[in-house]
């Protein structure tokens, strides 16, 4: 159950960091964001983190308050373990990638002794990431940025989702004033999943999923197909809102999936981000010792290869800030993006853009 407090029924909290010590200052406290902290009011000591101050806090919703709040850590300066699990948890996700792949080549082998397919990489791939995702996909999406929420619940008029998975984000989509939302997800073995999270979010009319990808060679004939590009017609102006969560480092071609995203969009239209990027490594938040661990996780753990061509080190921000650039200007009006986390060596971007 979910019940909603205000940050002023919060100010005597006081919690108080006791796991081995280490102190820690400067975190600021927002709710339900990607690193979730369970912190029991009635035994402080199993509280997992330290809070100087509550000034800070946008704490405004409470999961289940009562027996437990549920914090994020949003740090600017974190402790020394946060930013060690950070460098290590793109190890942890090949190690999964690996793992994930024995038991595909295991169950072709044994079970469906489909040889063939061991031959050919890129199914052998889809399928590991099918299995990668089928068992990961629901955790590794239970908590996002609280930046991400407030947009997907306002999403209006014709939306283009690209890259849903198995609708795991869907539950978020909470908006009346959807017309009806397409979903390209290439992966066809997610649909059924996908399908039934649309149903359960009461999305069953509006949802209308698409075996593609977000890349145009692919979209657009998909589009065509269910009539929203008619012959003559062009493929500007389609949608009012594009949503992207932790597809783009991931697309073919980043550039030309962007541009033509670009076009699709109405003027004044949102394209609406949450991606994982490269390392700011020079700027005063970013940190070099991540990117290098980018560096080394991309071309010497092999990060691309098992985690379904995934990039870590792509400057996704700096490719959709220039879209729909030309003599005349900016393609965007306006630009609300926000990096999270500068420091980690898995950071993100959220926010939206407005097309011009
Ligand atoms: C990490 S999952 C994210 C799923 C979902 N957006 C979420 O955040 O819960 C990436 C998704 O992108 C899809 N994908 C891969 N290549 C794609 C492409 N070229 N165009 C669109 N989606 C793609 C994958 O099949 C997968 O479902």
């Amino acid at each position: 159950m979910c019940s909603i407090r205000p940050l002023a029924e919060l100010h005597n909290v006081s919690i108080k960091r006791t796991n081995k010590g280490i102190a820690s200052t400067g975190y600021l406290l927002t709710l339900d964001g990607s690193r979730r902290l369970q912190v029991d009011l009635a035994r402080p000591s199993r509280a997992d983190l330290s809070v100087e101050s509550m000034a800070d806090a946008t704490i405004s919703t409470v999961a289940g308050w009562k027996k437990s709040l549920i914090l994020r850590i949003d740090a600017e300066n974190p402790a020394l373990t946060e930013r060690l699990l950070s460098y290590i948890t793109p190890g942890i996700m090949v190690a999964l990638g690996i793992y994930y792949h024995v038991l595909t080549i295991l169950e072709i082998v044994f079970i469906q002794r489909q040889f063939s397919v061991l031959f050919d990489l890129s199914t052998l791939r889809e399928k590991a990431f099918l299995r990668f995702w089928l068992a990961n996909g629901a955790a590794m999406s239970a908590a996002m940025p609280p930046e991400l929420i407030p947009l997907l619940s306002t999403l209006r008029g014709t939306v283009l989702d690209i890259g849903p998975g198995s609708g795991e984000q869907l539950h978020r989509y909470t908006s009346s004033s959807v017309s009806a939302i397409y979903g390209a997800e290439p992966a066809i073995k997610l649909h059924p999943k996908l399908q039934m999270k649309a149903m359960d979010a009461g999305l069953g009319d509006k949802y209308h999923i698409l075996g593609c990808g977000a890349e145009p060679r692919s979209l657009i004939p998909a589009l065509a197909g269910v009539g929203l590009i008619g012959e003559g017609n062009t493929s500007e102006g389609i949608f009012d809102d594009i949503v992207s969560i932790r597809v783009l480092c991931g697309v073919p071609d980043l550039k030309e999936t962007v541009e033509g995203l670009y076009e699709l969009l109405k003027p004044g239209g949102r394209f609406i981000a949450y991606e994982h990027v490269v390392s700011p490594w020079k700027t005063e938040k970013g940190s070099t010792v991540a990117r290098v661990l980018q560096w080394m996780y991309m071309w010497i753990g092999g990060w691309r290869f098992w985690m379904a061509g995934c990039n870590l080190d792509r400057d996704i921000g700096m490719v959709l800030r220039e879209a729909g650039k030309s003599e005349d200007g900016p393609g965007w009006s306006r630009v609300e993006m926000k990096t999270l986390n500068a420091w980690s060596t898995i950071l993100h971007i959220v926010g939206y853009l407005v097309k011009n």
